[in-house]
């Protein structure tokens, strides 16, 4: 058998300067309760400030979450190279800054190359880009990424799963992007299975 299939697989995650720190934060503590994931965390200096205004956390603070930390300014780190395996890499949040660097290939942090790498080895890479509103650069960026096989999921709120805390928001995103890793998660957050009855009953009778 293959040495990694005993292995958990690893998972890159980013946190960059945008607003939504708790995103990462809670994706993080999410990946350790699964405990399916190897963790693999890069912050930027910017990511640092935001967790610490939002959060009052520390770097150590957000260091603990995961398996595995690096500087953001360690250019020469093992996930700088797409010969490190990895399942890919979600950046939660993601500034436009970055989204801007990933966007353009100008891998100029440990971040940023990290999320070029994904890009090169055609592995899933998740931007959950936060900013509103936005303007032609934020969009021509998010396009493309999008055209290089990057998924672009902003964090935004589901209304229909009826969230009663900023924890239960936040949460939805999480499970989405556990989602799209494929990553088995079953209390994280609640999945969609149709309209109930009454609902439907209603709409059919609009529709009559
Ligand atoms: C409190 C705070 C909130 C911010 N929110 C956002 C945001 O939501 N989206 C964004 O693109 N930039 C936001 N910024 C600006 C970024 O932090 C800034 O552009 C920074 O250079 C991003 O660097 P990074 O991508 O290396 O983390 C925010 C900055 C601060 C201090």
């Amino acid at each position: 058998m293959a040495e990694h299939a005993h292995k958990p697989q690893r998972i890159v995650v980013g946190i960059s300067g945008a607003s939504g720190a708790v995103i990462g934060v809670r994706l993080l503590a999410a990946l350790r309760r699964l405990g399916t994931q190897e963790t693999h965390l890069i912050v930027s200096a910017s990511g640092a400030v935001t967790a610490a205004q939002e959060l009052g956390m520390t770097r150590g603070d957000l260091d603990s979450l995961a398996d595995v930390v690096y500087n953001v300014r360690d250019i020469g780190a093992a996930v700088a190279s797409g010969s490190f395996i990895t399942a890919g890499m979600v950046i939660a949040p993601c500034s436009m800054k970055t989204l801007a660097g990933v966007a353009n290939g100008f891998a100029d942090n440990l971040l940023t190359r990290a999320a070029d790498v994904m890009l090169k080895e055609r592995r899933r890479l998740v931007l959950v880009a936060r900013e509103t509103p936005l303007n032609l650069a934020h969009l021509r960026n998010m396009t493309s990424v999008t055209e290089m096989g990057g998924i672009v999921m902003p964090p935004v709120p589901a209304f229909y799963a009826h969230p009663k805390t900023i924890e239960d928001v936040v949460d939805h995103t999480v499970g989405r992007i556990l989602d799209l890793f494929a990553i088995e998660h079953r209390e994280i957050a609640q999945r969609w299975s149709g309209l109930a009855d009454e609902f439907t009953e209603r709409r059919s009778g609009v529709d009559e």
